[in-house]
């Protein structure tokens, strides 16, 4: 297979909420800075969670002009797995379950601070057999049905 009609679709939780480093000197929530179109790069991150509790997540961080910025959200522990496949990877939002107008993707939204569905932007690149097979095999998006 040489193409692909579609990139990989992933969810990214938390857009609403300051927790996870969602939040900066200069926004309470940077998660609203997030539109439609926005690009976002997701890295695999330490942070604190609490008082010596740390946990591994694939933060997305919005890229504005050119440049890495805030953490608007992060990607959901289903994502686990293939996190180091993901780091670095870019990926445009399509969709913000706010906005749905699936009661569904409503209330998923508000049990998950916030969600917002986004499609990875990175092309097959030829030798990356892990990230190839990543792209085209991993069932990981939530289609309409599932959420
Ligand atoms: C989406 O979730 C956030 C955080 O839980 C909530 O504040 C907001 O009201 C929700 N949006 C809708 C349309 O329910
Ligand atoms: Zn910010």
């Amino acid at each position: 297979m040489t193409t692909r009609p579609c990139g990989l679709v992933v969810l990214i939780f938390g857009i609403e909420s300051s927790d996870f480093g969602c939040s900066c000197s200069y926004h309470e929530c940077c998660g609203t800075l997030l539109r439609y179109n926005a690009v976002v790069r997701f890295e695999k991150r330490v942070i604190e969670t609490g008082e010596n509790k740390y946990a591994v997540i694939g933060a997305a961080r919005l890229v504005l002009d050119g440049i890495d910025q805030c953490i608007v959200g992060r990607l959901g522990s289903m994502y686990d797995n293939v996190l180091k496949h993901l780091d670095g990877r870019l990926a445009q939002i399509t969709d913000k379950f706010s906005d749905s107008r699936s009661q569904h993707k409503i209330d998923y939204n508000a049990t998950n601070n916030g969600v917002c569905s986004a499609i990875i932007i990175d092309r097959y690149v030829p030798g990356d057999g892990v990230m190839n097979v990543l792209l085209d095999g991993v069932n990981l998006d939530s289609s309409d049905e599932e959420v």
